[in-house]
Formats: structure tokens, sequence, C-alpha cells
């Protein structure tokens, strides 16, 4: 951070501000500055800094402007507390404010800070944009069974488009949490169950938010969250303890982090568990001596939404003054919407219980960021009303969003061909709670999108098919309750129909933030609605839509095809009509692992084997299975069927050996035996049989998508060094261990494809 320049100032908006500004001292202390590194201008700053006014700069507030949908997340404050929120602008009480409400609000609130207060220090304005400002891409879980990591890249660029054109410089996103348990509601905003692949899109969504330049104004900050480990909640109940070694942590849930962070993310946010008994933030360890000490993070740490105030239920601080000690020494630069660091901060270094150099030096951490945000140059570089408007649900964005969905969807099952439909010729009943509606579209945790502008599935169908006219649609059930009368209708529908899609699942609140599910089902009067249909005997096509990997039943898991869809976002029926009926193949496949039962939660494929693992086929007694249900999944994690008919063989490798230093390649051939175009995703997995410490079944070490006309064939190949082949010892350093390796090329993780094995070399 050192290395920044402060640039020349840009063009400054809004005329009252301008004049204050080129007066201002923070103003001045820039041009001194001249082509000065950051922190002498910086350290000028702090120098003139009351105490109070330090405490403001590390105090972000939820945005107390009442204008709209902004405050879903969190609760309405009311517009009669804006002005007072203008007055702490005013009087240097505040760093920032958060989803608040577009260009209008950062203009008032900027210029309240940049022209009235003492120090002229400019706001930062933060929000969650979790998967699309305006325009809605699929959310987080969804995105990533696309395995395309630049795909993640260019949703979130445009996302940055969207919202730093709307005022916004700062993303609290992405959130990077691996997630095992499906029981979890929050897993649907990241990155999935697997390591590679929450690497590799925490890594792109990063480069996507911040780009190359944070100070332009396509481009905002983004903020890796929650560190650490909030998806391994206990349980899967949200907000739960983790407990767990440090070899588990490092290897599997700190990795993401670790990628956004080397990607170039210059700000996290601590999350709400604790770890072995220590909350995130308050935990030293974690956010000093492995942030800063081992990682070289040179951004700053914002709590998560009360999180420090939360120690003293969580039985940790004796009270609010107490828990702003021990955050802020724990290395939590910043606090959100508790107000503790500026109730607290002041008097706490007047009585020496924290040092002044340390305020110092987060409040220096907060200031480098807003300068490398560009806010000192030009404090209303990314607030312009006309360009708020004019960024908006771009038919470029839309059509990103229906590339992105086509490419999330996920083909489970395809028997005899359903699918494709055809788009004449059939008379197709869409059935069930999500047929149609301007409802559950954009998915949860969305602030600025909209469920209104985006195309539901009755609307994209009627804009595929030959026939519009002939489209059946009834809702049947509820989606947590049944619907009076509705199973008659949907028998009635499937009578005349010769072809059923039935569109169930759960509703955009059943997941997120505090919706933690015991049963990970179809809610009841769906699968009796499910039930019913099926029996009718049509053909039945069940369009899932899911914030988490489901146990499916009965009637929904015999249905002819399955596909997984998600929260799609925007072009939600657009999306599902192209795979629907063949303009496009599908090519996503499965973040995370669908399970048998919910019971087997939590259920991810880079499990251990256990003593006992059950040799394949029938069950064994006392061997590692629940009873009547093997130790496996029902769509495994990297599962998902194209419209071609792939096969792999000829599995190759370059030697039975592979020296230490050395590399080795291995191949197979993949073959498209069908008569449609397909793109398939040919993972490449990876076990060590014997390690000083136990090694999951199969790991994920690289993917390749590649695209296969009708008849062709491609050799697919991957190249492996020792480096693949690491893990953390009980030493808790990363360590590799000669020895034999299983190595698979397949179609997804409990799949076989194709095998090897090799020998690692001493
Ligand atoms: C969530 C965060 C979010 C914050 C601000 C919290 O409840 O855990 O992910 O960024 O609220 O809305």
């Amino acid at each position: 951070m050192s290395d920044v320049r402060i640039s020349r100032r840009a063009a400054l908006v809004g005329s009252g501000a301008i004049a204050a500004w080129l007066s201002s001292p923070a103003r001045a202390l820039v041009q001194l500055a001249g082509e000065a590194r950051t922190p002498a201008f910086i350290n000028e700053l702090i120098g003139r800094m009351t105490l109070e006014e330090k405490a403001g700069q590390l105090q972000l507030m939820a945005s107390a402007w009442g204008g709209g949908a902004a405050l879903a997340l969190n609760p309405p404050q009311g517009n009669s507390d804006f002005s007072k929120q203008v007055e702490e602008a005013r009087q240097g009480q505040l760093t920032g404010v958060f989803n608040g409400n577009g260009a209008t609000m950062a203009r008032i609130m900027q210029t309240a800070a940049v022209r009235e207060s003492r120090l002229k220090i400019p706001l930062i304005f933060a929000a969650d944009i979790f998967h699309g400002h305006r325009t809605i891409f699929p959310v987080g879980l969804a995105e990533v069974g696309s395995f395309e990591p630049d795909l993640a890249r260019r949703t979130a660029e445009a996302a940055a488009f969207e919202a730093a054109g709307a005022g916004i410089d700062w993303n609290f996103s992405p959130m990077v949490d691996v997630a095992r348990d499906q029981r979890w509601g929050r897993g649907i905003e990241g990155g999935g169950e697997d390591v590679l692949l929450g690497r590799l899109f925490a890594a792109a969504r990063v480069r996507g938010f911040q780009g190359n330049d944070l100070k332009s104004n396509e481009h905002m900050l983004a903020c890796i969250k929650h560190f650490a480990a909030y998806g391994a909640a206990e349980s899967g109940l949200d907000y739960n303890p983790v407990d767990m070694s440090e070899e588990r942590l490092r290897e599997v849930y700190l990795q993401p982090y670790k990628a956004g962070f080397d990607a170039g993310a210059l700000s996290a946010m601590s999350s709400f568990n604790e770890i072995n008994g220590v909350p995130s933030t308050a935990n030293h360890w974690l956010m000093t001596d492995l942030l800063r000490g081992e990682w070289g993070f040179k951004g700053f740490v914002v709590s998560d939404y009360t999180s420090d105030q939360e120690m003293v239920d969580a039985g940790f601080a004796q009270d609010g003054r107490e828990a702003a000690k021990l955050a802020f020494l724990a290395g939590v630069d910043m606090s959100m919407q508790s107000g503790l660091y500026r109730q607290h901060l002041p008097e706490l270094v007047r009585s020496g219980a924290v040092p002044q150099a340390r305020l110092d030096e987060s409040v220096r951490r907060v200031l480098t960021v807003k300068a490398m945000l560009g806010l000192f140059d030009d404090p209303f570089r990314r607030i312009d009303l006309k360009r708020e408007t004019a960024r908006s649900m771009l038919p470029q964005t839309r059509a990103l969003a229906r590339e992105a969905g086509r490419k999330a969807i996920v083909l489970l099952k395809n028997e005899g061909d359903l699918l494709p439909l055809p788009r004449v010729g059939k008379r197709i009943a869409i059935i069930g709670p999500f047929a149609a509606g301007a409802h559950d579209l954009v998915g949860p945790s969305v602030m600025y999108g909209d469920d209104s502008k985006a195309v539901d599935l009755a609307t994209g169908v009627r804009l595929a098919i030959g026939e519009p006219g002939s489209l059946i649609i009834v809702q049947g059930s509820g989606v947590e309750e049944p619907l009076p009368g509705g199973i008659a209708q949907a028998v009635a529908a499937a009578r005349q129909a010769d072809v059923v899609v039935l569109a169930i699942g759960e509703s955009a609140v059943m997941s997120g933030e505090a919706q933690s599910r015991t049963e990970i089902v179809v809610p009841e009067p769906q699968q009796r609605l499910a039930e019913a249909v099926a029996a009718v005997g049509k053909p039945v096509v069940v369009v899932l839509k899911h914030g988490r990997a489901l146990a499916l039943e009965g009637a929904v898991a015999d249905a002819q095809a399955i596909l997984a869809t998600w929260f799609l976002g925007t072009e939600t029926g657009n999306a599902i009509a192209d795979v629907l009926f063949g303009a496009y193949s599908p090519s996503g496949r499965l973040s995370a692992s669908f399970p048998r039962a919910s019971g087997q939660e939590p259920y991810y494929y880079a499990h251990k084997s256990t003593g006992r693992p059950n040799p394949p086929g029938d069950l064994q007694p006392y061997k590692a299975h629940f009873r009547g249900i093997p130790n496996s999944a029902l769509y495994p994690f990297g599962h998902g069927l194209t419209y071609g008919k792939i096969a792999y063989s000829d599995f190759t490798q370059s030697s039975p050996r592979l020296a230490m230093n050395g590399t080795i390649e291995v191949a197979a051939t993949i073959t498209n035996n069908g008569t449609r175009a397909a793109e398939e995703v040919v993972q490449l997995y990876a076990h060590d049989r014997t390690a000083s410490v136990t090694r999951p079944v199969r790991e994920l070490k690289a993917f390749r998508k590649v695209a296969l006309a009708p008849g062709q064939s491609q050799v697919v190949r991957f190249t492996l060094t020792r480096n693949d082949l690491s893990f953390y010892g009980r030493d808790g350093k990363l360590t590799v261990e000669p020895g034999t390796f299983d190595v698979w090329i397949a179609p997804s993780a409990e799949s076989d494809g194709v095998r090897g094995s090799f020998d690692l070399m001493a």
C-alpha cells in the first residue's frame, strides 16, 4: 500500500461541494502531497484528527435513508433519522453508511461530509451487492455450477458497473464461506462445497468487482467475508459456533478467503461465529497473526452487523466497552452498526486500555483505502444521478444474466431423452407455485433488484414455444401450505397435457441469513402435488427452485427429467426456456452434493473414508452408512448431464511415477456419441492412499470445459505436480509425502470415469 500515489483530482461533481472541497484541509493536503506516497498525506491528516474524529472514521452505520427496498436486509430506521445521520457525517462521527439508496442519498451525505465537516474527509458508501445490483444474476452457488470462473468475473464486473454508477464505493461481497451442510441457509451466497472452486470463484469475483483500477467509477472495493469459517456452523444452524482443527481450517475453510486476498481484495468482514471458543470478531490469531502477519493483508477489517456487541450475549465480553476493546485489539479496524467504536474508543485510548498508535494504525488503513478508491481526489466520482439511470439494466447486462442463467442450470436426470422438449406439437402444462408470477425470481438477499423486472417461467416458455396459446398454467399449491382445490386443478391440467413441467421447490425466504432448515426437502404440500400429478402418468419434467442442495423424494426423485435451476435472477424464465427447448444444451454441474436424505448432512464428496467403508454394492453390517442408505450422494458434486451422450475412455499417464520435483501428465478421451452438441466439464480428482493425516476419498484438482460436436472426440490432458498433492500436516504446515495416489478423470466426484494411479517418489 505504501506504493500508492495520490493522483490529480478528477472533475468534481456538485457545485456547492466543489467550492468547499477546494478550500478544505483534506484537499490542501492532497495538493501538498502532490505525487507523494500515501502515508505522508494520510499521516498528516491523522495528525490533525481528534480522538473522536478518529473513532468516527472507524464507525460504519446502516443508512438511515428510508427511501425504498434497500433496507430489506436490515431493520429500517425511518426517514426521520436521516437528518440526524447527515449531522453525524458533519460532525465526523461516521466513516460511511451501507445499504443506502443510490446517488441522491449519497450526494446529500457526501456534501455534508466534504463541505461541512471540520476535516472534510469523504464518506465511503457500502452495500450488499451479492449477485447483481439492478440486473440480478444467478445466486453465487448456482453460478459456481458453471465451472467457469471467468463468468463470475464478468457478472461481478457488470454488477460493479451498475452499482458504482449508483454511488456505491464498497461491496460487502464476495461471500466465500465454504458450505458443506445444506441445512445452513447461506450456502446460497457462496462458492459451494469444494475448495478449488471456492478459491477460483473468490478470486474471479474480486477481480470483477475491483477491476484493474480501484479509482474507476465502474468498479468498487470488494470485501471478503465472513472471516472465518462461518459456513461451518455446527449443525448448519446460522450463527452457531465452529470447533475444528487448525489443519481442516487451513486446508478447507481458509482457502477461498486467502485466494480473495491474493486477488487484491482490500477489505474483509469478520464472521458472527466463534472458532474454538473465541469469536472471530475478537480473534487476534485470525485477524492479526494470520491475516496480516502470515498473509500480508494490507486493507482493513470491518465487523459484521453488530458482531462486536454480540460478544456480550455470546459470553465473551462483559459489556459493550469490553467488546469494543477486544474486537479492536484483535484487529477489527471498523465496527458495523453497533456504534461501539465511536462510543468507547476515545475513552479506551484516554484510559490507556487501547494504545493511541493502534488507533492511528486502523484509521490509516481506512483512509488509505479511501484514497485508493479515489475518494480524496473526487468524493463524488461514483455519485451521478444520470449515470445511475443510464447504466441500469442495459440490454447487454440482461444478456449476460441470461447467459449466466443458462450456464448455471444443472440437468440432473433425463430418462428417455425427454428433454429437450419440442417447440411445437406438444401441449405443455406448467404446474406449481413457481410456474408463473413475479415472485421468487431474483432470490434472497437482494437489495436493489426487483422481481417485477424479472422474467418468470411461464413468460420465458411462452416466448420460446411456437404455440403459446396451448400452454396451461396451474399453481396447484402454495410453497409451504396447500392451495384449496389446487391439486384437483393440477390433476385436470396434467390430464389435458402431453407433458408436465412441475415448477416446485423453495421460495426465496427459505434460504439466506438465519434460514437454516432441519429437513432439506421439497415442502410437504408441493410433494403431495407432485405425487398427484405423477399419478396421472404423463411425462414429468421437474424444474426445481432452491437455495441449497435438496434431498429429493418420491415422485420428485422419480420424475423422468429434473433440472436444478436455483435462483437465476432477472432472466430466470428465458434461461430455463433456453434449456427446456434445446436452444442451449445444459452444461452446469452441481456445486453442492444432493444427498439421499437430510440426515446425511453435512454431506460432501471430499469426506474421509473411515476404517469401515462399505465396499461397492449392497450395504453391509457394521460398515459406515446410515440404516438403509449408502454413504453417497443421490447426485454428487460435479454431476450434470448434457444433451449429448458423453463417454470417457482411454486413460493414459506419462509415467507410473512422479519425481518429487517433476510433473506427470494424465489424459482421457472424451467422446460425444450423441446427436446433439454438448459441453462437458471434465474433472480430475486425486486421492492419497496413505498419509500421516488421513486424506479425503477424492479431491478436485483441475477441470476443463470442452465443447463436443456430435460424434466428436477430444483428448483432455492434465498436468500434476507435487503442489497438487500437498496437505496440512499435524504441525499445521503444508507438506507433501511420497506414496501412491489414485486419479480419476470423471464426470462427477462419485462416478468412475477412467482412472489410474502413480507413485510420488521421495
Ligand atoms: C450479514 C452480512 C451483511 C451485513 C450488512 C449481516 O447480517 O451477515 O453478510 O453484509 O449484514 O447487511
